[in-house]
């Protein structure tokens, strides 16, 4: 069966450049959804445990591997999960990747990523106390309690552990330039892959650049500017809806197409059949065309995903080092 376009990282095995996600895919959606995308070709579907729906998806993988996508089988399809920030201690990190395993009801995933360079407060249960709260906060929806006990690396190292068994490869998703270099500095092991948030309005060139130089495979999330602020998606922007129409193309094609130069994957998430079919259409792009969707990313750049600011309840801490985080109490830990 066809991966359709890939690229190949650095532990040597192949990810689909387009991929699907299942962020905020409702229960009683998202089983249906992920059925859809396998049907309609997509092989790589990006997972959380913070996302609270591999149990459904476990659903649409069986009825998909067991013949209602003929001929499909779980090793065709590439599937990324995530740690999340409660399961950092080095000593749960491997039971972790068990609880998501038996989540989704796979042996492996291909691929298993820290989430997020931050570690929240361990409760007794990380598996499913997934957002312990400050028991007192000046915030209107509350803080996250964060624990600053142990760094990055000591999660990473804990992740190159994993055995290759259950985890075929390993990574990150958020991580800065500083992040990737502590990771690579403290145990001497480069992240396959770091997922971040990548749209036409936030370029991320800085960080392609370094990524580029280490083999470390970038992962678009939040590609149509998906955000819990309001802001319409790039889908109705002028510029794109222009490429769009000349092309006789969608929107959303023009700027999956975009997110892919370079061997980028991305993993545009839907829950309405007709967008999941018309995303998984690829088209070509001029280099003018290219060029238009980019310098969107210089006049008005934004980021959306900054969870100081947009998360609910807030998370107190410095991730990304943007001015809206400066007043955070919190920073990474290297
Ligand atoms: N690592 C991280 O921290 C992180 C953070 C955010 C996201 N992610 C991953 O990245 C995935 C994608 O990002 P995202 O969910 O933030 O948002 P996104 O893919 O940028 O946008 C999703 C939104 O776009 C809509 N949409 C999809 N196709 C469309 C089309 N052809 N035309 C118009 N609208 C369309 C969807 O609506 P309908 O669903 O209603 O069709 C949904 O409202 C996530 O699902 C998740 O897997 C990872």
């Amino acid at each position: 069966m066809s991966l359709g376009k890939t690229f190949t990282l650095n532990t040597g095995v192949k990810i689909p450049t387009l991929g699907f996600g299942t962020w905020q895919a409702e229960p009683g959606q998202v089983k249906d959804a992920v059925f859809e995308a396998l049907k309609a070709g997509y092989r790589h579907i990006d997972l959380a445990k913070v996302y609270g729906n591999q149990k459904e998806i476990a659903e649409a993988f069986k009825d998909a591997f067991n013949g209602g996508v003929p001929g499909l089988k779980r090793e065709d399809v590439f599937i990324t999960s995530k740690l999340w920030n409660s399961q950092h201690r080095p000593e749960h990190v491997s039971a972790a990747l068990d609880d998501c395993l038996a989540e989704l009801g796979l042996e492996y995933l291909d691929l298993y990523l820290v989430h997020f360079p931050v570690a929240f407060d361990e409760p007794s249960n990380p598996n499913e106390q997934l957002f312990p709260m400050q028991e007192s906060s000046s915030h209107p929806d509350g803080d996250v309690k964060m624990f600053d006990g142990v760094s990055i690396v000591d999660t990473w190292k804990a992740m190159t552990q994993l055995p290759k068994s259950k985890a075929r490869a390993v990574g990150v998703s958020n991580h800065t330039k500083e992040h990737l270099q502590a990771l690579i500095d403290g145990t001497g092991v480069t992240p396959a892959a770091n997922q971040v948030e990548r749209h036409p309005r936030l370029l991320q060139s800085e960080l392609i650049e370094f990524c580029k130089e280490k083999n470390i495979h970038i992962t678009a999330y939040s590609a149509f500017g998906n955000n819990m602020l309001g802001v319409p998606l790039l889908v109705q922007h002028n510029t794109i809806k222009e490429i769009a129409s000349r092309l006789g193309a969608s929107p959303a094609q023009v700027i999956l197409a975009w997110s892919q130069v370079g061997g980028h994957s991305v993993i545009p998430k839907s829950v309405t059949a007709s967008r999941i079919q018309e995303n998984f259409k690829e088209i070509e792009l001029s280099k003018e065309d290219f060029d238009a969707v980019e310098n969107i990313g210089k006049v008005e750049p934004r980021r959306f995903n900054i969870p100081y600011i947009a998360n609910k309840p807030r998370w107190p801490v410095n991730i990304f080092g943007t001015p809206e985080e400066q007043e955070a109490p919190h920073k990474v830990i290297l």
